[in-house]
């Protein structure tokens, strides 16, 4: 038996055991006694009864083993010509005095704090401040509208906010005490306090409920880490769904840490003494759980960048970076290798640098392609890695296991299911299909430690929209299928979610905002093929009779009014003018066939429709663009 085949079994058969022996890789304040509960089925928590600190995990251990001279971050920022060492003892010292901050303008345990932030080493201090103090962060990507924000002001209720002057893409600097305004403005709830850093890009104009962290951590004093119960809430990160109202995904403590322990050791290879850079963004999952919290319970380096790491100033950063740092592994998008790809086709930078410290380079987020596999692994000589996860459990449902028991990499899999997960793939009736048959890509209950307990405040919504699609499974939202070797190939989304550039946008929410354009009847959103971002949203609209607007005028409105509402990570740009939207016979759009065929995938059109003349008319709109072509036969 292999140690994957062992490992696997043993999660799935004695979880007690598997994860009772795992959680010693944590620093307990009341060690577990058990594992597993599920009392609340189809509820389950992790590690019931036990106490913990996850920044006390994160940074006091270390410190107290004598590590705290090893460098916890490595902050590199071409965008602002920054670079910044930071030590175990001065994140230390950092976190507990903001901690501190947070303290004094009221935040406890329990409470919620909006983190706003760029890529800077005092988003993880703000992050890691809460864990202390037992508060529940929740930290919402940059690239999103006052709008968005807003909404999570209001499902998240925070107590404070934290916020910086300014983020810094390469084409402009974008200030974020405005949007932040906004959106307070927006909201319902308002937050006691909101504190900003200010950098010297943009200097924010400072309100009434405004602190200034400089001055606010001149003053502060050092807390010590307080007890959490491994139950309870370490974070909400929200995350698209199908409908606009995005979904709170929350994170609990205990199971968390041992498997962010255990995945970084297991997964992907890593230990203390590695330097780690996962190439993402702390507002988005891998952000939290491999740039902050993996590799900082491990006690590694993780490597904080600011910036593309493509385009200018910094066009070999990748390599650059891994050169100046040593770095062992990078982890990041697909999307950000072909754009890689793209300005240096033949991997020419490669030769100006030392990369020979590269274990691995693991990809996730969106389907690695093979053919961005092949380029990468061919001109950098390591493993190139798929992994296979979502914002909803944390860490990788399907991976090659790099540090428990490295197998045969097959281009177009992320390879094997990870222990803890019990993949199966089902039909539309929920009936399991065999190996090389595709299907909805299921996971029997229960999750493994780490993964999503619940949805913020809604307990009835995580069931409904995971747990009772199919009896007893958590339904992942993707599709693909399992060879005869085990190997996950996970082809796309069954859903309104698409993947623009690794970030998770939802088609329903830029139809909400299509749709309030006055001169627009109707209109379905979706995704497109995209060679560098793998898919990007394309909107078909429908006018109402009679109007008459340029096309060129109309895409200029209404992306303006997705950038405005959504954000410009939405990336909508291609607005088409439909005479009429393929439906039902009961009247629903056919968003799924406008998508099968738009992929060039007609495989995916679901063998219900019979109406043949009903594709062929999509198939017009889709393929020669819409305009000015014959309405499609109504059914
Ligand atoms: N704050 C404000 N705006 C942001 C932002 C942020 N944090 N992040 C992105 N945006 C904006 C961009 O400036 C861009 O605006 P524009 O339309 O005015 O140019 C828009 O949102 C779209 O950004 P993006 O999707 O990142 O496209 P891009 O063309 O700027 O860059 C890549 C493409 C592939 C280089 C880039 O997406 C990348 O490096 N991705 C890495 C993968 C990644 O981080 N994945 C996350 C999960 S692993
Ligand atoms: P997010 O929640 O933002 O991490 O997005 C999760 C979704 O991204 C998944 O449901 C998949 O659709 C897609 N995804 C992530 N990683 C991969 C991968 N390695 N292969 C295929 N799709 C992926």
């Amino acid at each position: 038996m292999t140690a994957y085949q062992q490992a696997r079994d043993e999660a799935l058969g004695d979880p007690e055991a598997f994860w009772m022996r795992e959680s010693a890789r944590i620093d307990w304040m009341e060690p577990p006694t058990r594992a597993l509960d599920s009392s609340a089925a189809p509820l389950y928590r992790w590690f019931p009864g036990a106490w913990l600190n996850t920044c006390a995990n994160a940074l006091d251990r270390h410190v107290t083993a004598g590590r705290g001279a090893r460098i916890a971050i490595q902050y590199d920022s071409p965008v602002t010509g920054t670079k910044r060492a930071i030590t175990y003892d001065e994140l230390l010292d950092d976190v507990s005095r903001f901690a501190d901050v947070l303290a004094t303008l009221g935040v406890g345990y329990g409470d919620r704090v909006l983190i706003y932030m760029p890529m800077i080493p005092e988003a993880v201090v703000a992050m890691l401040a809460c864990a202390r103090l037992g508060a529940v962060h929740s930290v919402v990507f940059g690239g999103f509208a006052p709008a968005e924000l807003a909404v999570r002001v209001d499902d998240a209720t925070p107590t404070v906010v934290v916020t910086a002057s300014c983020g810094i893409e390469p084409s402009r600097v974008i200030p974020y005490k405005p949007l932040l305004d906004e959106a307070l403005v927006l909201a319902r709830h308002v937050p006691a306090a909101t504190v900003v850093l200010q950098r010297p890009q943009v200097v924010a104009e400072l309100g009434d409920r405004d602190v200034d962290w400089s001055v606010a951590m001149s003053a502060a004093r050092p807390r010590a880490a307080v007890p959490v119960r491994a139950t309870d809430p370490l974070y909400i990160l929200y995350t698209s769904g199908t409908t606009g109202k995005p979904k709170g995904v929350v994170r609990d403590n205990g199971g968390h840490a041992v498997a962010m322990a255990w995945s970084f050791d297991a997964v992907y290879g890593m230990g203390p003494d590695d330097v780690w850079w996962a190439a993402s963004d702390v507002g988005w999952v891998v952000g939290h759980s491999y740039i902050v919290y993996a590799p900082l319970i491990v006690g590694a380096t993780t490597v904080l960048y600011e910036g593309k790491p493509v385009g200018t100033p910094d066009a070999g950063a990748f390599w650059r970076v891994v050169d100046e740092y040593g770095v062992s592994a990078l982890f990041t998008a697909p999307t950000a290798i072909r754009a890689v790809r793209k300005e240096d086709p033949d991997a020419l930078l490669l030769a100006h640098y030392d990369v020979s410290s590269l274990r691995g380079l693991f990809l996730a987020g969106e389907r690695l392609d093979p053919d961005t596999y092949h380029w990468a692994t061919d001109h950098l000589g390591v493993p190139v890695i798929d992994n296979w996860w979502q914002t909803e459990t944390g860490w990788p449902i399907a991976a090659n296991l790099r540090g428990l028991d490295p197998m045969p990499i097959k281009p177009g899999s992320p390879t094997v299911a990870v222990p803890g997960y019990d993949v199966r793939i089902v039909d539309g009736e929920g009936t399991e299909l065999p190996a090389g048959q595709d299907g909805a890509i299921v996971i029997r209950l229960p999750l493994p430690p780490g993964t999503l307990p619940t949805l913020w405040g809604d307990d009835q919504r995580y069931v409904d929209s995971y747990l009772s699609v199919f009896e007893g499974c958590y339904t992942t939202g993707d599709g693909g299928y399992v060879d005869e070797d085990g190997y996950v190939y996970v082809m796309g989304r069954t859903d309104d979610v698409i993947n623009v550039a690794g970030h998770r946008l939802s088609t329903g929410a830029m139809e909400a905002v299509v749709a309030t354009h006055p001169l627009v009847a109707e209109c379905a959103v979706i995704g497109v093929h995209d060679d560098l971002k793998g898919q990007v949203p394309r909107a078909f609209v429908v006018l109402k009779s009679g109007v008459e607007i340029d096309p060129a005028v109309l895409q200029r409105q209404i992306v303006t009014a997705v950038r405005d509402q959504i954000g410009p990570v939405a990336a909508l740009k291609e607005v088409v003018i439909v005479p009429g939207l393929p439906k039902t016979r009961s009247g629903k759009i056919l968003r799924r066939t406008m998508r099968g065929i738009a992929d060039g995938r007609p495989e995916l059109v679901p063998s219900t429709i019979e109406d043949v003349r009903v594709l062929d008319a999509i198939s017009h709109l889709l393929t020669g663009g819409g305009q000015g072509g014959e309405p499609p036969p109504r059914p």
